[in-house]
């Protein structure tokens, strides 16, 4: 598996520097704010469980699954909702956590959904913002790395359902894309 990969653009502990970096923020910014935190599945899963260890306060988390892209590289334009949270985001301080902004379409649907649900706040953190590619007005609070715009995997994201559980984040061969 790790042969598949062209070049590794976040190790593993550039990953867990950012986490901490990340988590203390977070820690400061939500003290006496009982957060719900938010996990969109299934990428953000590796990154949810560093950053919440680095979260040092009072916060509940929840999981949402939703989806853009089904299989393929390319955005799809609409989002559907697989699993929605169990619990109310009424009157709560919603922080979201994605693996990777891109057209920014998933995020801005979730964050009006949660604020027609009324919310008290809704940010958002992820750990990969591909900027060039946004083109709804969506503006994460909390942002890892900024990534070129090349398809990238591990450490949660994948490629036809594989490469989640690298630890690290890169980039593939063309030789993989080629071959499906
Ligand atoms: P939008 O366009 O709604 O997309 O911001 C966000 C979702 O798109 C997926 N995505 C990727 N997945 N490598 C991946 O494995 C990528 O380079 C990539 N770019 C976008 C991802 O599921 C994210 O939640
Ligand atoms: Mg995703």
């Amino acid at each position: 598996m790790n042969d598949d990969i062209e070049k590794i653009l976040y190790s593993k502990e550039d990953i867990q520097q950012v986490a901490k970096k990340l988590g203390q923020q977070i820690t400061k910014d939500y003290v006496d704010k009982n957060p719900l935190v938010v996990c969109i599945l299934k990428g953000a899963i590796l990154f949810m469980s560093d950053i919440v260890r680095e979260i040092d306060t009072y916060c509940e988390l929840d999981f949402m699954s939703v989806s853009s892209y089904g299989n393929a590289q390319v955005s799809s334009g609409s989002v559907k909702i697989i699993k929605d949270l169990d619990v109310s985001v009424e009157g709560r301080n919603v922080l979201i956590i994605e693996d990777i902004i891109d057209t920014g379409r998933t995020l801005q649907t979730l964050v009006d959904l949660f604020e027609h649900r009324k919310a008290n706040s809704v940010k958002i953190c992820t750990l990969l913002d591909k900027k060039e590619r946004r083109v709804e007005g969506v503006t994460p609070d909390y942002v890892g790395f900024e990534v070129p715009n090349e398809f990238v995997v591990g450490y949660g994201l994948d490629y036809l359902g594989h490469y989640r559980n690298l630890p690290y984040v890169g980039v593939l061969k063309p030789k993989i894309y080629s071959d499906n």
